[in-house]
């Protein structure tokens, strides 16, 4: 099961990811993860990026398609993934193509762009684990402090309101394309595209997944009948 996960920022990709990881055990490829850590460590990557992340800007599809090259080869992959930020644009989705990379569903995560702000700005996260938190739709236990390791939370440097709206403008320059791009895959190679209510519950965006998951696991076992 490889899956993509399209949508804004703040609309719940990587809260959706972490369910979707453990009831089908396959990992969360988030290029947005993977690339704060790069910062973290201070490595050569986080370097060049570091600047681009907290203006909100994209970063090249170069180093993002490099990262998840390496990342795809690992064993856990070995029965799906799913792609949290990734693709983000058409050279990223063709990247994917020329290296064989089937996708069986892409779940786009629609949402009202005023109601984003909200989101976001009640954010917190755990770094270590990309855990992630909202002071008024789901808090932490304690405040400020990851539930499993007691870790400090904190804020985003790219949630401030000037990088959100950049954010922004970069997804909407390249969303529709990667929508056109990914309904036409459907004939070709039998993508899935569904839209998802992004300002729905947290639990009954979940029961959405599963419905689709669970309908279009049985249809793709009947074909193979
Ligand atoms: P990335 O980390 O991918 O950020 P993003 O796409 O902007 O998305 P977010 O992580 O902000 O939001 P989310 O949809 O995961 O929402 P979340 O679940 O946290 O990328 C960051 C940067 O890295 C990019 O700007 C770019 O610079 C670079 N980058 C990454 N990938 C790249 C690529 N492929 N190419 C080039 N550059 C790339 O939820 C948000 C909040 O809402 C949380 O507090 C959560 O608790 C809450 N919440 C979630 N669902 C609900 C709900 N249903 N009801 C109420 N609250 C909810
Ligand atoms: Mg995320």
């Amino acid at each position: 099961m490889r899956i993509i996960l399209l949508g804004a920022p703040g609309t719940g990709k990587g809260t959706q990811a972490k369910f979707i990881t453990e009831k089908y055990k396959i990992p969360q490829i988030s290029t947005g993860d993977m690339l704060r850590e790069s910062i973290y460590s201070k490595n050569k990557i986080g370097k060049i990026i570091k600047n681009i992340i907290e203006k909100g800007k994209l970063v090249s599809d170069q180093i993002v398609c490099d990262l998840i090259e390496k990342r795809i080869l690992k064993k856990d992959c070995i029965n799906g993934f799913i792609l949290d930020g990734f693709p983000r644009t058409i050279e990223q989705a063709l990247y994917l193509s020329q290296k064989k990379i089937k996708i069986d569903y892409v779940l786009d995560f629609i949402m009202p762009h005023e109601s984003i702000l909200e989101r976001i700005s009640g954010r917190r996260i755990h770094v270590n684990s990309g855990r992630t938190y909202h002071i008024k739709f789901n808090p932490p236990k304690i405040r400020d402090q990851d539930d499993i390791t007691g870790e400090a939370l904190i804020i985003r440097k790219d949630d401030q309101k000037e990088s959100v709206k950049k954010r922004l403008e970069e997804y909407k320059k390249t969303h529709h394309l990667l929508v056109q791009y990914y309904t036409s895959q459907k004939k070709i190679d039998n993508v899935q595209y569904f839209k998802i209510d992004a300002m729905n519950s947290f639990l009954s965006i979940r029961k959405k997944i599963e419905k689709i998951l669970r309908n279009n696991f049985c249809v793709l076992q009947d074909s193979n009948l």
